[in-house]
């Protein structure tokens, strides 16, 4: 479709620039401040059968797989239910156990991704429960799902998602504090997230006053050959993606590896030439990654740090607000969206329609 650019060179920037809009949509009319609960209507479930989960099952492709892995730790930490994710592409050919009591969530922006959408016609033609996280309304996921959260994100043009992922994380915390209060999460921890929640749009403004020293910071990385991107537990979904951005759009290499997994393999690649992008939120595991970027440093690594603070290992840093630490992904995702467009446009490339890939891909 033709869709106008706001008068924005790329469609990515403007739907880059759409977040602070876009996540408050996703959240209204969701947040409830007398019981610190989200109204999820669409998920078609009293409060006995969201009670009655064991076990939680993410599919996506691309980035809604990495979004898929925030959510999983959002609902693993706030209702405490087993929960992991894996690419769609991959559950649907391993003939997947299916089971009563796994809530199976398909995330995906176009609903018509055809990889998505075999996986869930497989986990229903087993019997499975399956919800759906979706941006594109009646869509053919949409339709083949049990229920689930529509984003409300508006149509996103440009091949690389991004107000689409920070939605479905965004969708994923409005779950996971569903499930979460129907279980063992206390009023207290449930006012604390949806207080978090409806901080996400000022914050994300705050992020997008900063495109220029992003820009400027793009510029001095993009001409490396390759980037690593790292980050502990709540941080390495948000690595991920900044890989998955940058390669898809500046056709930079890139990698992405827990920083816990450095020092068995990948510690050998760190040299001047490849620089590393770590991602350090001020969580419980700061010590141990600022430990990293002191490793990184000594084999002359250079480093950009995405956190909440500045650190003396790091060459530059980008500084985000702080939310709760559960939501923190969310913000940490966005500085490097910005820095994969601007180094996509510094090298000249085809930002909005990349070499190589489509939109959403309607074929096995
Ligand atoms: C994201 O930047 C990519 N273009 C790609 O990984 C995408 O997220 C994936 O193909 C899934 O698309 P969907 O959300 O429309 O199902």
């Amino acid at each position: 479709g033709h869709y106008d650019n706001g008068g924005y060179e790329h469609y990515l920037l403007k739907e880059i620039s759409e977040q602070p809009d876009t996540v408050a949509r996703t959240l209204r009319g969701r947040l409830d401040d007398r019981f610190h609960i989200a109204h999820l209507g669409g998920l078609n479930m009293d409060p006995r059968e969201s009670r009655s989960f064991r076990r939680v099952k993410i599919i996506g492709c691309g980035s809604a797989y990495y979004s898929g892995q925030i959510g999983a730790q959002l609902i693993e930490e706030l209702a405490r239910i087993p929960a992991d994710a894996e690419p769609a592409s991959e559950f649907r050919y391993r003939s997947p156990v299916v089971e009563a009591d796994t809530l199976y969530i398909a995330i995906s922006q176009s609903g018509e991704t055809y990889d998505t959408l075999a996986a869930v016609q497989e986990l229903k033609r087993k019997g499975g429960r399956v919800l759906g996280i979706v941006n594109t309304v009646g869509s053919a996921i949409a339709r083949e799902c049990d229920g689930g959260v529509y984003l409300h994100a508006g149509p996103e043009v440009s091949v690389a998602s991004t107000k689409a992922f920070t939605s479905t994380a965004v969708a994923f915390a409005l779950i996971a504090l569903h499930l979460g209060r129907v279980r063992d999460l206390s009023p207290a921890d449930g006012r604390r997230i949806c207080d978090g929640l409806r901080k996400l749009p000022e914050q994300i403004k705050e992020i997008l006053t900063q495109e220029e020293h992003i820009r400027t910071l793009a510029m001095k990385y993009a001409d490396a050959p390759g980037m690593m991107f790292v980050g502990r537990v709540r941080g390495y979904p948000v690595a991920r993606e900044g890989a998955q951005k940058l390669k898809e759009i500046s056709y930079v290499h890139a990698e992405a590896y827990p920083a816990s997994e450095l020092k068995h393999g990948p510690l050998a690649l760190i040299s001047p030439e490849l620089p590393t992008v770590a991602i350090v939120p001020d969580d419980e595991l700061l010590d141990k990654n600022l430990t990293t970027l002191g490793e990184i440093r000594a084999r002359e690594g250079r480093i950009l740090m995405v956190g909440h603070r500045t650190a003396d290992a790091a060459d530059d840093c980008i500084v985000v607000p702080k939310n709760e630490t559960e939501l923190d992904p969310i913000l940490l995702t966005i500085p490097l969206q910005i820095f994969a467009y601007h180094a996509a446009v510094a090298l000249g490339r085809d930002v909005d329609r990349p070499r190589n890939l489509a939109k959403s891909v309607t074929v096995e």
